[in-house]
Parts: structure tokens; C-alpha cells; sequence
């Protein structure tokens, strides 16, 4: 890009404006260096269509219930095991912070994107703390086969989710610098969302991992509780995606 900038001549003596101005010398200044083709791509994105839109909303209210119920699960299984196990006060803290980050993030998202809330919140904070003061009550094995549960099923809700949204969400979007129609795009808001449910899911598979570790499967019945815990998240999700 360059510019042309006006500057006078020397010994230049101001008379009138019109012979001022016939005096003027113009000069160009190159003010970058020349490489257009490292242009920042900008798009101007198309809306989205109602499924889509509907959809993200699904995605945010549900995402947030769930790491919502997560975190009080943690604080329920925390508020015990730190007394009965204490050896476990520092991996349970760990994988906790991570659910806090992640409920964080669907909150900030939910205020950007006006989401409104699940209307069983309530009903899922009080519903998770409960599954978490329970199981670790149970003991540590029941408290990590919880976590299997949960983990299996919100590993797989995320990835549901993620085939979606890499599938279904191609957009129009025009080049700001050429001008250009471009066909098929993923907005910059989309990457994001992607990024970060592709970061939750490695980290409640990362949780699913440390559970199996300590031990989960020794919990006794460790089928029947991991079924019923995984059955149990199953409604709730498919309640927080309506309600
Ligand atoms: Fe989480
Ligand atoms: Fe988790």
C-alpha cells in the first residue's frame, strides 16, 4: 500500500492558496514492505440457517449443564474423600480445577452467545452433588467408577458433537480483501467452539484414564453402578438439550 503525501517546496512563499497549491510537490512513501501476498485473510461470514443456530444453542445449554453437574460430582466426591482418603486430595483437586474450567467457559459462552440455561439447573446441581457425596461414601472404587461412567458418556456426547459440527456447519463467507464468494467455510467462531470441545474431551479422557488407574473397576457391583450412572447422564443430557 502506499501513500501520497503533499509537502511544499523550499523556499516556498505563501501568497495566495491557489498558487499555494500550485507549488505543492507531491512525493510517494512506500509505508509497507512490499508483500501483498502476505495479507491477512479476512471473511465476512453468512448467517447461519435455523438448524444451525438451534443446534449451537443445544450444544451451549447442554455443555454447560453437563460441566456444571461434573464440577459439583467433583465437589461432592472431594467433600469426602478428603477425609476419608486424604491420599487422594491432590488428583481429586487436579481433575476438579479442570471440570471448573471447563463450566467456566460454557458460562462465558452461554452470556456471548445468549443461551439461556438449562431450566433443571437446580435439579442438576443438587442431582450431581448427591451421585458424588454417594459414591465416595461407597469408596474411592466407587467414586473412580463413577467417573469411568461419566467420562465414557460425556467423552462420546463430545464427539457426537464434534462430527457435527465439522459436517454440517460449511458456510459462505466473502474475502474482504478480494472480494471474493468463497463456498464452504467454517467461521472463526466455529473453530473455536471445536477447539475447545476438542480440549474437554481429551481432559474427561484423561479423567477416565486416572479413574481406571485407581482402581475403578474393583468397585463392587462395578458393572451395575457404571451402567446405571452411565444411564443416568444419557437422560440427562438428552433432558438439558430441551429443557
Ligand atoms: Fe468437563
Ligand atoms: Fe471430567
Amino acid at each position: 500500500m502506499s501513500k501520497v503525501i503533499k509537502t511544499l517546496p523550499k523556499n516556498c512563499k505563501f501568497s495566495t492558496l491557489s498558487q499555494l497549491r500550485a507549488k505543492v510537490e507531491t512525493q510517494t512513501v512506500s509505508q509497507e514492505p512490499e508483500t501483498p501476498n502476505l495479507k491477512i485473510k479476512q471473511y465476512q461470514y453468512g448467517p447461519l440457517n435455523e438448524a444451525q443456530k438451534a443446534f449451537l444453542d443445544r450444544v451451549i445449554r447442554v455443555d454447560q449443564a453437563g460441566e456444571l453437574g461434573a464440577n459439583y460430582i467433583y465437589a461432592g466426591q472431594y467433600f469426602v474423600l478428603q477425609h476419608t482418603r486424604p491420599e487422594l486430595k491432590d488428583l481429586l483437586k487436579h481433575m476438579w480445577d479442570q471440570e471448573i474450567h471447563h463450566h467456566n467457559t460454557f458460562n462465558k459462552l452461554q452470556v456471548i452467545r445468549r443461551v439461556r440455561p438449562s431450566l433443571l439447573t437446580p435439579v442438576w446441581r443438587a442431582g450431581a452433588f448427591g451421585i458424588g457425596i454417594t459414591t465416595a461414601l461407597l469408596g474411592k472404587e466407587a467414586a473412580m467408577a463413577c467417573t469411568v461412567a461419566v467420562e465414557t458418556v460425556i467423552g462420546g456426547h463430545y464427539n457426537d458433537q464434534l462430527r457435527i459440527l465439522m459436517n454440517k456447519f460449511q458456510i459462505d463467507a466473502k474475502d474482504l480483501n478480494t472480494g471474493e464468494i468463497i463456498n464452504g467455510i467454517e467461521s472463526e467462531e466455529l473453530n473455536s467452539l471445536k477447539k475447545t470441545i476438542k480440549e474437554f474431551r481429551d481432559d474427561e479422557l484423561e479423567h477416565l484414564d486416572t479413574a481406571v488407574e485407581n482402581d475403578a473397576e474393583a468397585a463392587v457391583p462395578y458393572w451395575l453402578l457404571t451402567e446405571v450412572i452411565k444411564g443416568t447422564c444419557k437422560l440427562a443430557i438428552w433432558t438439558a438439550e430441551r429443557v
